[in-house]
């Protein structure tokens, strides 16, 4: 943890099922980064972000995101970025880090030129009213991209192998999200609630790959088995079986379907 520049606001209880502290969440936060981050910065690419802007992080978890935007807004922008547990975010000029739940704690109205969250919204509580926080907190004709996961589509390896334990394994994580309060389904539906609060030039995009062994994908699965396992063998796995399919996650001929991310960029309207 760097954390020169970390602002404490406030650090509300939440009921996120991972955590920025433990022994897994460095290896949770690169292979995430490894995996969305290109579709996230071709995304902001395509958005415009540059030179000069006033950007908001939230739920910036690893970082990686916040340092990207901190790089392209240069040298005159501004990139803040918010976590409940902000200690991974590393530092740099023109990035302020600051512990924040965006759920309770205060944020500035019409100040940001573009706002990004990746893998936050769905696992909140209370998320359609964040992302009102979040429209409010645009400038008019402010950006906004959420990237979100749907699992609907996750649960069948592609081959024969694994099939079994494999598919108990998504559906035990399921569960532990969906007990916890997240949504893993929200990102199929991300598009129509930003129309609904009122964002306009509503501009979705789906992403999906094919995983194996040794992607980014397979090794946070491997990596959420470890993180999670408490919470895992209390939704019907054993230790056992938890070390079976990551075995099974990293036999050579494995391959599975990934989750879905619906990566979404919309505009407060001018005037709204
Ligand atoms: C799945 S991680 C995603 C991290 C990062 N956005 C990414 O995609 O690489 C979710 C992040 O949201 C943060 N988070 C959870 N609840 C939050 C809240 N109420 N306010 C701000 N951040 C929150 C977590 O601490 C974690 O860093």
């Amino acid at each position: 943890m760097t954390g020169q520049n970390v602002v404490n606001v406030s650090a509300d209880a939440s009921t996120y099922v991972f955590d920025n502290d433990g022994d897994h969440s460095g290896d949770q936060h690169r292979h995430l980064a490894r995996l969305l981050d290109p579709l996230t910065f071709g995304r902001l690419e395509s958005a415009g972000v540059g030179p000069g802007w006033n950007c908001l992080e939230v739920g910036a978890g690893g970082g990686s995101v916040a340092l990207w935007l901190a790089e392209r807004v240069a040298p005159h922008g501004h990139v803040l970025a918010t976590d409940i547990k902000p200690g991974l975010i590393p530092s740099r000029e023109g990035l302020t880090v600051v512990r924040h739940d965006i759920v309770a704690d205060p944020l500035p109205e019409g100040a940001f030129d573009l706002i990004h969250a990746r893998l936050v919204l769905s696992h909140l509580p209370r998320r359609d009213r964040v992302l009102r926080r979040l429209c409010a907190a645009l400038r008019p004709g402010g950006l906004l991209q959420l990237d979100e996961i749907d699992i609907t589509r996750w649960a069948e390896p592609s081959v024969p192998d694994g099939h079994e334990v494999y598919g108990a394994y998504v559906r035990a994580m399921a569960r532990v999200l969906g007990t916890a309060g997240s949504d893993p389904t929200w990102g199929a539906r991300v598009a129509g609630e930003m129309a609904r609060a009122g964002l306009v030039d509503v501009d979705p995009v789906r992403w999906t790959e094919v995983w194996r062994p040794g992607s980014a994908g397979l090794d946070l699965m491997i990596s959420n088995s470890r993180h999670l396992q408490d919470r895992l063998v209390e939704a019907g796995m054993t230790p056992d079986r938890l070390r079976e399919v990551r075995e099974v996650m990293s036999a050579p001929g494995f391959s599975a379907p990934s989750f879905d991310i619906h990566s979404v960029l919309a505009r407060r309207a001018f005037g709204g």
